[in-house]
């Protein structure tokens, strides 16, 4: 492990680094996890101002929205100079892939960024980068192999070489939508071809095939320092499908619980070792400043974690349940993240289990309308938090749905079944047109537990 502290890469890092007067913090994005983030962000007592960037309908109530793209580098540096931005936490991907690190590293005035650079972002931006590092790092991941037009061919022949499902990835980002598990090898060959020739544009220029896995899923999320010093946030498990029983097509996220029954003391300790501090320590080892979340996409095979994915930014419901579970104050841990100096931080959580359900709008993810107005807000805050993902306020000063996933209906329990009842009671007492929801979220792990109990 490098223990050597690493200078900060900022010009104006080491004054920033001393945590003496509150900070000003710009979050970019415009998800339910940036409403999330925001609404712990903003119960710290270390906070200056709060802004989000561009936000969405709810995120105004934790801090002011700004009407700024992410990924507009140079509009963000001018806004930065003007507000006094002390740092910048990025909730979505993009803005780490195209660079924003980057893009800041070494410049007068840089404020402090939450996220790796674009190096270390290339674990979420390009999956065949992904699979070779965790193979330099023998971390456990499915076998594979990685093609490309050229090499279409040798790509059939791997795929008769496997066993069905077929698992098929393009290697950048898709919007989520980059997966294919095929049954036939006939329609995995011929979707070899279409993903080579353009399916998903430049991003399958490259795919990736790999051995399919089977298992449970979950979420693992780590804030590290680019210098050895990490902390592991609860785990959290998302369910991704739109339809009850994990039916019908993928999803950004239809719901989330935490803590997770099968990720258990044993199971966390094998996630460490094997996966955890290899991660951390071949960042470190390869030169790639990650100073910021890492999600691990993981599943576990008979008793053993694998990765699934990489992700290097915070998960989408699961964020809504993590940070009700984290008891301590996320601001200093996010700034001990960004200088380097995590190691010797506390990080304390709450007991209690956290689900998040998910109202979305009627047709997604396939097309769906938007406008539809949005009542029945103060009934479901009763039972709880609610994280706006797809919400706007329309000219008229009322709530409106602007996207796919509307909101995130939050809450805490003695138990999971508690907890569900919360948010659940939330889901129904929210209105509008096309409203839908998943009643099962949760219903596998309960499952596990009375089985265990
Ligand atoms: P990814 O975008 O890599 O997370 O893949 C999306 C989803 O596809 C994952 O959450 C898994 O449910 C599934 N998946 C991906 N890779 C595999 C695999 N090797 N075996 C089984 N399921 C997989
Ligand atoms: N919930 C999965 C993701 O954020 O990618």
């Amino acid at each position: 492990m490098n223990s050597q502290p690493e200078k900060s890469p900022f010009n104006a890092g080491e004054t920033l680094c001393e945590l003496t007067s509150p900070l000003t913090v710009l979050l970019l994005g415009s998800g339910g996890r940036e409403c999330a983030l925001a609404w712990k962000i903003s119960r710290s007592p270390l906070l200056r101002h709060l802004y989000i960037a561009p936000g969405n309908g709810g995120t105004g109530a934790y801090g002011e929205n700004v009407a700024l793209s992410p990924l507009d580098f140079p509009a963000v540096e001018a806004f930065v100079k003007a507000h006094g931005v002390d740092m910048i936490v990025v909730g979505n991907e993009d803005p780490l892939v195209a660079g924003i690190w980057d893009y800041f590293n070494g410049r007068e005035g840089a404020p402090l960024i939450v996220g790796p650079s674009q190096a270390g972002a290339q674990l979420e931006g390009s999956k065949d980068f992904a699979k070779q590092f965790m193979v330099r790092h023998n971390i456990p991941t499915a076998r594979y192999q990685s093609f490309t037009a050229e090499t279409l061919a040798e790509g059939e022949k791997f795929l008769e070489s496997l066993r069905p499902p077929y698992v098929l990835k393009a290697d950048g980002l898709a919007a989520g939508k980059g997966v294919l598990i095929i049954d036939s090898l006939d329609e995995a060959k011929s979707s070899l071809r279409e993903m080579l020739s353009g399916m998903f544009g430049k991003s399958s220029a490259t795919v990736v095939i790999e051995e399919f896995l089977k298992g449970i899923e979950c979420s693992v999320f780590v804030l590290t320092d680019g210098n050895g010093g990490y902390r592991v946030l609860p785990v959290a498990k998302d369910y991704k499908r739109i339809g009850e029983g994990d039916t019908g097509p993928n999803t950004g996220g239809m719901g989330a619980v935490s803590p997770v029954a099968f990720a258990d003391s044993e199971f966390m300790r094998k996630v460490e070792e094997r996966i955890i501090l290899p991660t951390v320590n071949g960042l470190i080892a390869e030169k790639i400043t990650y100073r910021g979340f890492i999600f691990l996409g993981l599943i576990e095979v008979e008793g053993e974690p694998m990765v699934i994915e990489y992700n290097v930014r915070m998960g989408d419901p699961e964020t809504e349940v993590v940070m009700l579970r984290i008891a301590s104050d996320l601001l200093p841990l996010l700034h001990a993240a960004a200088c380097g100096n995590l190691a010797t931080m506390p990080l304390d959580i709450d007991p209690r289990y956290a689900t998040t359900v998910m109202v979305v709008s009627g047709g997604y993810p396939g097309s769906y309308p938007k406008g539809k107005v949005i009542t029945g807000i103060k009934e479901a805050e009763m039972s709880a938090t609610l994280f706006h993902a797809g919400t706007a306020v329309a000219e008229a000063g009322e709530l409106v749905t602007s996207g796919g996933r509307v909101i995130a209906c939050s809450a805490y329990g003695k138990d999971l079944d508690d907890a569900l009842a919360h948010s659940f009671e939330a889901a129904k007492a929210l209105q509008y047109e096309g409203k839908y929801f998943r009643t099962d979220i949760g219903a596998d792990l309960r499952l596990i537990e009375q089985t265990a109990r």
